[in-house]
């Protein structure tokens, strides 16, 4: 690892069960200042599925200061009795069945990487998955080793009164010194990854859920004393999601306490440790002052994700974490059907697509590219991907489609039940689906195996009544995966006649189909009395890029027509697409553009306030990187030329609709809810459009700054402040110091400031280079708060083009540098942050090497998570 050496492989071929089974675990878990002493005391018996009854029981552990060993209450001595091995804790001649008692030191002080027992203002509290718990005690640390854990939690009783826990609370009481202890018993059999411990001085919010069949179950929300207000959000959401898995899924929760435990300092959004969830602040809190409406949704979506893990992911968990998705992916569908019926199932839908096509498909086509089902890994940490997670669930959703939702209902039923207790694979939950439905999906395994996205060729012709489409497929070469098989692709359509309509495609007057594409190359055909437009890919039933040569007056058909939601914003998409492109490759202008598009936006707007975060999604023009990954070689400047100047455009063209919108949806007051979400979505983007066109000169900055000031000045709720102060900031239209005022106002609001930081991140423009190193040194800015690094340096790198691809290479030295520090730090985040240089090998000559060089700078020495992205990056 260290100097450029590779790092060591683990591969799903060579999986193997584990030799020793650890039916009961104890930890003892004392809090000292400054170090803690966990003792673990395990059963062990040899597994009796591993035939081959290795001689030596090899145990993880990792920073740890191992202090005594005891195997049946015998001391054991280092050399003979057992030795240290790097990372690995070997004892040799182990007998099949006893008992092993560890004493180690820890130091959770001084754990920056935030991964095991760490603190968080004041609190301590834990991450184990993948790999953390081999950072509080020597144990078998993968996910096929379920224990039953007993803890027991020692702490300063006035700084730590509050000691939390997996499962239920069984004992408690006074120790010496002003201390205390608590025992948590957890009934469940889990792997050491849902191990969780809290331990610190915490507000709660208390609540119950009655389960279905009766059980009362006690909710309990954790968070800083001066957060206790903002829990309410956080509550209902869950109160929801435990109604919505028992009436959907047929899922009731099964222990009595129910607990999430809000920390600053997270790594990731949120961690589904068994009746113990803890969150990252921004994924719980939420109040309408400090919270934007999308962090709003945000809380709702998390929260219900790892509640339904205590299914999917808990009760049934993963063999190994090549099957990573085998959770997550199923998970993430789950969450996105319960948002789906919470709000708007059309809105969701386009949201969760937009994301998976802007963010999932270019890491498919980049070097990170691999399977839903990797069979490799350095490190498991990097493959918390959006292919895992966004690929994953969209694979789980054609399970869904080619069953229908009675069967795969029945098939999760099934799968709930077989697997209960277990660690199980892909394998097992596809063979559910194909036990229930009688389907044959053999072919449709390839989606967990095969990496890349699928590219599908649609042509078409009519004569004689007869309708023809010739769908061909093509999985593009991606890294170590030259040949590609053909997939089974669900692809859901409809054909709408001249004014729109559909057509009906059977004798049932059926207007929808769903073709299955097994071949290269298929022709599906349909009597039709007409020559129709064709509605591709409904809903978007398959993760696939779809070509097709849509006329412009298809696209305005169908962005007028289609009673598909999905169909309507890709169309749309398509004739934004088109026009950045003869922009940027063919030479024309913003204003050429305006002939074209702007009736076609009149129209969603004409219609707008039928329903308006819908109308948001058709008139926002697509983002800077999404266009960029449509053209070669990536010029990201001229992007940003074409995208500002086309919105800048739009936006003095149509601008008495948009004030006009921005009027009408002026709320008095702040109103919650799905609606009025989507009617204030829908003024931002108006107010966004004249923004743009008043910082271009095109429109009276003063009559937008002062409107916009007016917002932020008085506003209804931190959606409307923060977007008033986002588009004076960007462009340039921030004469009162608002900014600076902002700060003043929110220094106590960790989530409101790294607003504060972001918004400065993703000023366009290569100046924000230098604007950024000065955020560095902010007394504010923290380089172990992941939060506020993902606030500068994320949103700089990966949501602000113009500034990160500085000509000078400027935005590239600051990322690697940020990298070096952050890996000493947390290489996780660091590993993270990385992938942001994903676009290397698609940039102009001249940008292509500059990045590649300061990637290159900080290889040697970089920790095994940063390594793998570079390596990976940079091609070695
Ligand atoms: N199990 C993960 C959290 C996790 C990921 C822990 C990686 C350790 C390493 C959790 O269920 C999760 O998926 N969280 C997501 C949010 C979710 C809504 C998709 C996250 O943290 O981003
Ligand atoms: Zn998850």
């Amino acid at each position: 690892m260290r100097d450029g050496q590779p790092n060591p492989v683990t591969r799903l071929a060579d999986y193997q069960p584990p030799a020793w089974l650890i039916p009961d675990t104890t930890l003892d878990v004392d809090l000292r200042d400054g170090h803690t002493l966990v003792t673990a005391r395990l059963t062990l018996r040899r597994n009796p599925e591993r035939a081959d009854k290795p001689e030596d029981l090899v145990l993880d552990g990792e920073h740890l200061e191992l202090r005594s060993l005891t195997l049946d209450g015998r001391e054991l001595n280092p050399g003979d009795d057992y030795r240290l091995d790097g990372p690995k804790l070997v004892i040799p001649g182990a007998p099949d069945a006893f008992t092993l008692t560890s004493v180690v030191r820890i130091e959770p002080e001084k754990n920056t990487a935030l991964e095991g027992l760490y603190r968080s203002n004041g609190m301590y509290c834990t991450q184990c998955e993948a790999e953390g718990f081999r950072r509080i005690t020597f144990f078998p640390d993968r996910p096929d080793v379920l224990s039953r854990f007993t803890t027991t939690i020692h702490a300063d009783k006035s700084a730590y009164p509050l000691l939390l826990s997996n499962g239920n609370p069984v004992d408690a009481g006074e120790e010496e010194g002003d201390r205390h202890f608590a025992t948590w018993e957890d009934p469940f059999p889990k792997p050491c990854y849902l191990f969780a411990l809290v331990a610190g001085d915490l507000a709660c919010l208390s609540d119950t859920f009655t389960t279905a069949s009766g059980r009362e179950v006690a909710l309990r929300l954790y968070a800083e004393h001066r957060d206790l207000d903002k829990l309410d959000h956080a509550m209902d959401s869950l109160k929801r999601a435990m109604a919505w898995d028992e009436q959907v899924f047929g899922r009731e929760y099964d222990l009595d306490i129910f607990q999430i435990v809000a920390v600053s300092h997270f790594n990731m959004g949120a961690m589904e440790n068994k009746g113990l969830n803890i969150f990252n602040t921004s994924c719980v809190l939420a109040h309408p002052d400090t919270t934007t409406d999308a962090a709003f949704e945000r809380v709702e979506s998390v929260v219900a994700h790892e509640y339904f893990h205590n299914w999917s992911g808990n009760r049934v968990t993963c063999r190994d974490w090549f099957q990573l998705s085998l959770k997550e992916g199923f998970t993430v569908f789950r969450d996105q059907e319960f948002s789906s019926d919470m709000n708007s199932r059309a809105v969701v839908r386009v949201e969760n697509v937009d994301f998976l096509v802007n963010h999932q498909f270019p890491e498919d086509q980049g070097p990170m590219a691999h399977p839903v089902r990797p069979a490799a890994y350095q490190k498991i940490d990097n493959f918390y991907t959006l292919t895992v997670y966004e690929k994953g669930a969209e694979i789980v959703r054609m399970q869904h489609q080619l069953l229908g939702a009675k069967d795969f209902r029945r098939a999760t039923d099934l799968y709930f039940e077989r697997f209960d207790g277990q660690a199980v694979t892909c394998d097992d939950f596809v063979a559910c689906m194909e036990e229930v439905s009688g389907l044959d999906l053999t072919q449709f395994k390839r989606w967990y195996s095969q990496a890349g996205t699928p590219v599908l060729t649609v042509t078409d012709d009519y004569r004689d009544g007869e309708y023809q489409l010739t769908i061909e497929q093509h999985t593009p070469a991606t890294p170590g995966e030259p040949d590609k098989q053909p997939l089974m692709i669900p692809i859901k359509l409809a054909l709408l006649d001249g004014q729109g309509r559909p057509l009906p495609l059977d004798d049932q007057g059926g207007t929808e189909t769903v073709a299955i594409l097994r071949e290269p190359r298929q022709v599906f055909r349909f009597r039709l009395p007409e020559q129709p437009t064709p509605s591709l890919l409904r809903g978007f039933s398959a993760p696939v890029s779809l070509r097709y040569d849509f006329s412009e007056e298809q696209l305005v058909t169908l962005l007028a027509h289609d009673s598909d939601g999905f169909c309507r914003w890709d169309a749309a998409q398509r004739l934004y697409f088109a026009a950045l492109a003869r922009i940027i490759d063919d030479g024309e202008s913003a204003a050429d553009q305006l002939p074209r598009l702007a009736p076609v936006l009149e129209r969603v707007i004409a219609r707008a306030a039928e329903d308006p975060a819908q109308a948001a999604l058709l008139l926002g023009l697509p983002a800077e990187n999404a266009v960029g990954d449509r053209h070669a070689p990536l010029r990201p400047q001229r992007v940003h030329q074409a995208v500002s100047g086309l919105r800048a455009a739009l936006g003095e063209a149509l601008a008495d609709h948009w004030w006009r919108l921005a009027e009408q949806f002026d709320e008095p007051r702040y109103q919650s809810g799905g609606d009025a979400m989507g009617r204030r979505r829908l003024r931002r983007l108006a107010l966004a459009y004249l923004a743009a066109a008043a910082g271009q000169g095109a429109l009276d900055a003063t009559r937008v700054g002062e409107y916009l000031g007016r917002d932020f000045d008085q506003p209804t709720c931190m959606t409307n402040a923060q977007g008033a102060l986002r588009d004076l900031v960007h462009n340039g239209l921030d004469d009162q110091g608002r900014l600076a005022r902002f700060a003043e106002q929110w220094a106590d609001e960790p989530l409101v400031m790294d607003q504060w930081f972001a918004i400065q991140a993703t000023v366009p423009g290569p100046d924000t280079v230098a604007r950024a190193e000065a955020l560095l040194d902010h007394p504010a800015f923290e380089w172990t708060l992941p939060n506020r690094v993902r606030a500068v340096i994320g949103t700089l790198v990966n949501g602000n083009p113009s500034a990160f691809h500085a000509p000078d290479g400027s935005g590239y030295a600051l990322f690697a540098r940020a990298l070096k520090k952050l890996d000493g730090i947390n290489p996780q985040i660091a590993a993270r942050l990385a992938n942001g240089g994903a676009r290397l090998k698609r940039l102009e000559p001249d940008l292509a090497g500059k990045l590649g060089d300061a990637l290159r700078g900080i290889r040697p020495g970089a920790s095994a998570n940063l390594a793998e992205v570079l390596d990976r990056i940079l091609g070695a």
